[in-house]
């Protein structure tokens, strides 16, 4: 791989979405080989398991050459020198993320001096986007149909059941709400 750049884009993926799809796509024009890797970090419990989530991912990038699925535990840095990768991608969306992206660049920088975070603006359609906000809608019976690649959005169906509530369809608060799917399982 001399020569070649590598980068790592780090994540949960807790799960992958289309914001972080779009990422990937935009790095692969940048770099010769991208690694998605998974953050693995046994106290910070996720929806889905490490295995569940790179399987997602995998499913979601089959088509896409270049990328390397994996995992990691603990430093983020240490699994980049151990990949020789010296880019780190982190997509950024509003003023919000700034501040901890920021800490976390500066510290990485001190630890790992040959690696740069690179940062990418997410795509303006998916500015709002984020693993919590779907895992927060799909919960509540909302639907994330177009924000997450189709075998995200069948793994939340497993877990939470169908979407009652389609796009431009929100419960109006004085309706019923409906019986939850009988798929349904928490
Ligand atoms: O998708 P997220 O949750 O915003 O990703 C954050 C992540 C996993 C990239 C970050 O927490 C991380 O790198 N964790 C590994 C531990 C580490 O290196 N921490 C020090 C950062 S200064």
């Amino acid at each position: 791989m001399a020569g070649k750049r590598v980068a790592v884009y780090p994540g949960s993926f807790d799960p992958i979405t289309y914001g972080h799809v779009d990422i990937v796509d935009r790095s692969l024009a940048l770099v010769d080989r991208l690694i998605v890797a998974v953050a693995s970090n046994p106290s910070k419990k996720g929806i889905f398991s490490v295995p569940e989530r790179i399987d997602m991912i995998r499913t979601a990038l089959q088509d896409r050459k270049g990328v390397e699925i994996a995992s990691f535990e603990g430093l983020l840095v240490h699994f980049c020198r151990e990949r020789k990768a010296d880019v780190i991608i982190r997509g950024l969306r509003a003023l919000s993320d700034f501040e901890f992206e920021f800490q976390m660049a500066m510290m990485n920088k001190r630890m790992y001096p040959r690696g740069e975070t690179v940062f990418m603006m997410t795509g303006s359609q998916y500015f709002y986007l984020s693993s919590s906000v779907i895992k927060e809608v799909v919960q509540f019976g909302g639907t994330v149909e177009g924000l997450v690649p189709p075998v995200v959005l069948e793994r939340l169906e497993e877990r939470f059941g169908r979407a009652r509530f389609g796009v431009g369809t929100p419960p109006s608060p004085a309706s019923p709400r409906p019986a939850p799917a009988a798929r349904r399982r928490r």
